[in-house]
């Protein structure tokens, strides 16, 4: 591996509270359980960029029809299934778990470490944006969590690839005003957001109903058809009841620990309809072409489109202690969040 991002995910594997997607007959589920390397402990890790230096047999086991996908030394790949464990500088795995980046040089040359967070949290935004409605151009998205990693992507995607507009909360917590500013102008400018509100300004009626009658506006008369949830409680309620009339809410995290709640009248009287994404079983679940298409797509959109990476703060391995450190007390004083990225040839 070339770099690995540090993603929410990561921790609460690590921690132990994170699922597998992985049947009981999934061929993967235990060759990937255990590193070669340390074989009774699992490493970290499940997104990354890096280069095939060595193969171990001629024609490889990538599940295409006519093998020619199959790897090659000097390849430039990315993660095609969950759970390979990233953070280290090599990993042997079966080709079939690795995905092939075309323009792979071309995409290290333009994004260098920040490429690494491309393909999952762009993958995520992609699927979100396909599979559950189909969304016309002009439509709004509403999201929360706008200045994740995910959402950074979700609205340029939104807007580069089905020309949506997508509507961001994000919280104000405890930046300055200027800081705020700056937020809101990175999410315009090239977070491509139609607009971007603080969640605090939010909580009492009077301008919940202002903001949906914007939304609306904005929408050309409908509010949101499609709403996307990372964070619960409060502020999944705030998306719920921003939707228009059939409207859906994907829920793909809960960062602030709360539980989704909808009220009776909203599920009958709204028929609002929620759903779950996640990513991993996506992965899983489909085919290697698929999987392939999809991440040269978003290569394809960062070198020819202007879809830019999140921002990102690099650290070597070596340096877990001091990463931590870093997002305990750095990161919330910062106006525009960064990405954790391992150097993991940098020990
Ligand atoms: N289901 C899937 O397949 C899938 C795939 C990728 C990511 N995800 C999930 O998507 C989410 C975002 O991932 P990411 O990599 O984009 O994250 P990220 O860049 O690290 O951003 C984290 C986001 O969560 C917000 N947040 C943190 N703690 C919060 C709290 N207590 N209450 C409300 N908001 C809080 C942050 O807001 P502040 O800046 O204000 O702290 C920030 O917007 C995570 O929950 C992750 O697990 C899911």
């Amino acid at each position: 591996m070339l770099h690995a991002p540090w993603n929410p995910a990561d921790a609460l594997t690590v921690q132990g509270r994170y699922g597998s997607p992985y049947t009981d007959q999934d061929p993967h589920r235990d060759a990937l359980r255990q590193s070669p390397l340390h074989p009774d402990c699992t490493v970290a890790g499940s997104e990354g960029f890096g280069r095939v230096v060595e193969l171990l047999q001629a024609t490889n086991d990538i599940d295409d029809e006519d093998h020619s996908n199959s790897l090659q030394v000097g390849d430039w790949v990315t993660v095609g299934k969950p759970g390979l464990g990233t953070m280290r500088s090599t990993m042997w795995v079966p080709t079939d778990t690795l995905v092939r980046v075309e323009r792979g040089e071309e995409l290290w040359d333009r994004a260098g470490p920040q490429a690494s967070a491309l393909f999952q949290l762009g993958g995520t935004a992609i699927r979100m944006l396909r599979d559950f409605v189909s969304l016309q151009p002009g439509e709004i998205v509403l999201q929360n969590a706008g200045n994740s990693a995910v959402g950074y992507m979700v609205s340029q995607l939104a807007h580069l690839r089905l020309g949506a507009s997508v509507v961001s909360l994000a919280r104000k917590g405890s930046k300055t005003t200027s800081q705020w500013n700056e937020l809101v102008e990175h999410l315009t400018t090239n977070g491509n957001c139609s607009l971007v509100v603080a969640e605090e300004d939010l909580q009492d009626r009077r301008a919940l109903a202002a903001f949906q009658a914007q939304l609306k506006q904005l929408g050309n008369g409908t509010c949101p058809r499609l709403a996307l949830n990372t964070v619960g409680g409060n502020s999944a309620s705030l998306l719920l009841s921003s939707l228009t009339q059939g409207g859906t809410m994907v829920t793909y995290g809960g960062m602030s620990l709360q539980p989704v709640t909808i009220s009776t009248a909203h599920l009958i009287f709204k028929d609002l309809k929620l759903h779950g994404y996640w990513h991993s079983r996506w992965m899983v679940q489909h085919s290697y072409k698929e999987r392939h298409d999809m991440v040269n797509e978003l290569v394809d959109a960062l070198l020819d489109n202007s879809l830019t990476c999140p921002p990102v703060q690099v650290f070597p391995l070596s340096n877990v202690r001091q990463a931590m450190d870093w997002e305990s007390t750095q990161q919330s004083h910062l106006a525009i969040r960064r990405k954790i990225v391992w150097d993991c040839q940098e020990m």
